[in-house]
C-alpha cells in the first residue's frame, strides 16, 4: 500500500494496526520483516497466509529488550552471557517458553521453546518500544522469493502492506540463530553475527545441531525438534466417532461429540490460529484417556496446504 517515513503519527498508526490483528513492514538492521503481534493467533494465520508458506515454520518473535524477553523465554547462563553481548542486534537466542508465556503457539508452530531477537535498528526499537507487545516477523518476502534490505523490496513483493521505512538494512541477511535449551549450546543459522565472535565471546566451540537420527541418539528427545510431534496417534482424514477416537472436526459438517472443531463455519484461517492450541489439547485428553486423535479432512487451498502438511508430519511420527 504505502512506503512510510517512520514520523511519530507513522509510528502510532503502525501500532494501532499491528494492536487490531493487522501486518506491517517493518525495518530491522538484518532484512526487512512481515510484523505481526505474536500473541495474537488470527494475526499470525494471516502472517503465514501473506507470506503463502506451505507448511508453518516457527517464527521469531522480535522484543524491545533483555527484560521482556526473560518474561517470555528462561535464560539459561549461556543466553544471558550471548543476550548482554551482542543485543540489541543481528543474533536470536532459542530458549524454552516460560510457563506463563504470551507468545500464541502458532508463532512457535507448536514447539515449548521460543526463538527470541532484540532487534537494533531505531525504527524497529522504537515501534516495539511504543508497542510493548512481542513482534513475530519473518522477513517481509512471499515463500521462495529473495529477502528484502529496502523498504521498496517489500512494496514490490507484498503491494497491500505498508511498511515503515528505515532506509537499507545495513547487515542484508538474516540474524544468526543460537539454540539455548540446554547447557549445551548449538548453532542453528549463520547469519550477520559470526560463530567466530560468538564463540569467543562464550570461550568454547559450538557445534552445528545434530543431523535428526543423531539427535535423537544423544539428546532428550524433542528437546531440539523443529516440530512439534504429539504422543498420541494421528489419523487423518477421517469423518466418524469412534470408542477409541477423540475426532477434530473442521467445518458445519462435524458430527455432535466431536472433541473440537478447528473451524466451525471452515475457514482456514481460523483453522491455522487454532491448530497447535487444539493439537496441544487433544494430545493431553487422548494419552490420558488412551486414545487416538483423528482429523476431519481439511481442504488443500490456501493455509489448508500448511494445515495438512503440519497434520501429516504429526500422523507419520
Ligand atoms: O534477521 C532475522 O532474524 C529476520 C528479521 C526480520 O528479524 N527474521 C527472520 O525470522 O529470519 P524467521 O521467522 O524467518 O526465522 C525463522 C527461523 C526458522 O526457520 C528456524 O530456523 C528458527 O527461526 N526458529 C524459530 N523458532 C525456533 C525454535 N523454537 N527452535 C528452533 N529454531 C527456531
Ligand atoms: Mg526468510
Amino acid at each position: 500500500m504505502a512506503i512510510l517515513p517512520p514520523t511519530p503519527q507513522n509510528l502510532s498508526a503502525c501500532c494501532d494496526r499491528l494492536k487490531a490483528g493487522g501486518l506491517i513492514g517493518l525495518p530491522t538492521e538484518t532484512v526487512y520483516g512481515l510484523a505481526a503481534d505474536a500473541t495474537n493467533a488470527s494475526a499470525l494465520a494471516a502472517l503465514y497466509a501473506t507470506k503463502a508458506r506451505p507448511n508453518f515454520n516457527p517464527l521469531i518473535t522480535h522484543v524491545a529488550d533483555l527484560e521482556t524477553a526473560r518474561g517470555l523465554g528462561r535464560f539459561n547462563a549461556v543466553a544471558e552471557k550471548l543476550a548482554a553481548a551482542f543485543w540489541p542486534g543481528p543474533l536470536t537466542l532459542v530458549v524454552p517458553r516460560s510457563a506463563d508465556c504470551a507468545i500464541d503457539l502458532l508463532a512457535s508452530a507448536g514447539l515449548d521453546s521460543l526463538a527470541l531477537r532484540c532487534p537494533a535498528h531505531p525504527v524497529a526499537q522504537a515501534l516495539l518500544q511504543q508497542l510493548q507487545k512481542p513482534l513475530a516477523a519473518p522477513s517481509a518476502n512471499p515463500s521462495g522469493r529473495l529477502s528484502p534490505s529496502r523498504a521498496e523490496h517489500v512494496a514490490n513483493m507484498l503491494p497491500d502492506i505498508d511498511i515503515l521505512d528505515g532506509g537499507a538494512s545495513t547487515v542484508g541477511l538474516e540474524s544468526s540463530i543460537v539454540g539455548c535449551l540446554q547447557e549445551t549450546p548449538v548453532w542453528l543459522r549463520s547469519g550477520g553475527i559470526s560463530r567466530h565472535d560468538v564463540e569467543a565471546c562464550l570461550g568454547f566451540k559450538i557445534d552445528d545441531l545434530p543431523d535428526e537420527a543423531d539427535a535423537t541418539a544423544k539428546l532428550a528427545p524433542g528437546r531440539l525438534a523443529r516440530h512439534y510431534a504429539p504422543k498420541a496417534k494421528l489419523v487423518l482424514n477421517v469423518n466418524t466417532l469412534e470408542d477409541d477416537r477423540l475426532l477434530l472436526g473442521f467445518g458445519a459438517d462435524a458430527p455432535h461429540g466431536a472433541a473440537a472443531n478447528l473451524s466451525p463455519s471452515g475457514d482456514l484461517a481460523e483453522a491455522a490460529s487454532q491448530l497447535f492450541a487444539q493439537l496441544h489439547d487433544l494430545d493431553a485428553m487422548a494419552v490420558a484417556q488412551n486414545k487416538h486423535i483423528g482429523v476431519m479432512p481439511i481442504p488443500q487451498h490456501g493455509l489448508g496446504e500448511a494445515i495438512n502438511d503440519r497434520l501429516t508430519r504429526a500422523a507419520a511420527n
